[in-house]
């Protein structure tokens, strides 16, 4: 059986929003948002704030390994950090150099690196000196920044810098996210390296996943938002891998979901200035509205929602109870 990893997603996919998506079930591991390196050693607050998984083992409360990502362009200042973090004992060390954001690639960072494999090599061999060898260190690819014609460079560039395993988002920087994914790109990149390859992007159902599979080659997949707009997804495909899928019950899943919806808020509470609290629940309740109707309504419900107080009554209107007792 591949694994089925959860994506990074920078101001999406948290720490709150791992907990639940890995208590929910189906992942074999995840990898948190990029911690942006940049000319500086970072206080060990920087690692803790994206992963506060590293103060219980580097895991979720699901037991779900969190490896941690870095995004720099500069080998020493990413291998000191990297020196850091690993004393934090992640159950991994992922390189970024996949990110489009304006502000990252800026500053060389990101998929602009995809333009230079010489410097892809640099960064990752030494990282991969500056931490134990018993920890993983992995790196998350596009196929290029604007065309693909590189992909392949990349992947060696990596591969050679001592990086032991990849995982590939398959589109350009120039694609964004704008659908189709090219998997049959990991199929060639696979092809090309001798590392453990994992596909990513546009997986949102189990039969994306089994197609994913089969035109990239790759057992192990990568899901990103496709986890966060339906958080049944992993085990929808392990159910259908194991020949028990059932099809899809949307309304028996939702009310399956609402006490860990109550967590995530009761969790974004908990770590979010109250003022924010309110736009991080509709943006995940947007993503769950391609797949529930119901998240559709309470999204409509508390739209205009500025502050705290709004949003609570919503939710206990909803059956989204915030004061039940905790799992
Ligand atoms: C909001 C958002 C934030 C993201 N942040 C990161 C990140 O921090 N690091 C990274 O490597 N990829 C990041 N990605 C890319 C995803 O990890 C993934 O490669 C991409 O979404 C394609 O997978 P999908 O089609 O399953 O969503 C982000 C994607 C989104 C939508």
């Amino acid at each position: 059986m591949g694994r089925v990893l959860l994506a990074p997603m920078e101001g999406l996919a948290d720490h709150a929003l791992r907990e639940v998506l890995t208590r929910i079930g189906g992942y074999d591991a995840a990898v948190t948002e990029f911690v942006r390196v940049s000319g500086s050693l970072l206080p060990v607050r920087s690692f803790l704030r994206v992963s506060p998984e590293l103060l219980q083992q580097g895991r979720t409360r699901a037991g779900t390994p969190v490896i941690v990502q870095l995004l720099g362009s500069d080998p020493g200042c990413m291998a000191e950090n990297a020196a850091r973090l690993a004393r934090l004992a992640p159950p991994g060390i992922d390189l970024n150099f996949g990110c489009p954001a304006r502000t990252v690639n800026r500053h060389g960072g990101g998929a602009m690196l995809l333009a230079a494999p010489d410097q892809l090599f640099r960064i990752a061999e030494a990282v991969r000196r500056a931490v134990p060898s018993t920890l993983p260190v992995s790196a998350k690819m596009r196929l290029g920044v604007g065309d693909t014609s590189r992909a392949l460079d990349c992947a060696l560039a990596l591969e050679a810098g001592g990086v032991g395993s990849l995982v590939v988002h398959a589109r350009t920087k120039a694609d964004g996210y704008k659908p189709p994914a090219h998997w049959e790109w990991v199929a060639r990149i696979r092809d090309g390296v001798h590392l453990p390859v994992t596909a990513n992007g546009e997986v949102w159902t189990a039969d994306d996943h089994a197609r994913c599979r089969s035109v990239s080659g790759s057992d192990d997949v990568m899901i990103g938002r496709g986890a966060v707009a339906d958080p049944f997804l992993a085990r929808r495909i392990r159910a259908r891998r194991a020949g028990v899928a059932l099809p899809p019950d949307r309304r028996a899943d939702w009310l399956e979901l609402r006490p860990h919806l109550a967590d995530y808020w009761q969790a974004v509470l908990g770590r979010v200035e109250a003022r924010h609290a309110p736009g991080r629940l509709k943006q995940w309740l947007t993503h769950l509205a391609r797949t529930f109707v119901e998240a559709e309504v309470l999204l409509r419900a508390i739209r205009h929602a500025q502050a705290v107080s709004e949003v609570t009554p919503a939710l206990d209107a909803a059956g989204v109870s915030v004061r039940r007792e905790a799992a």
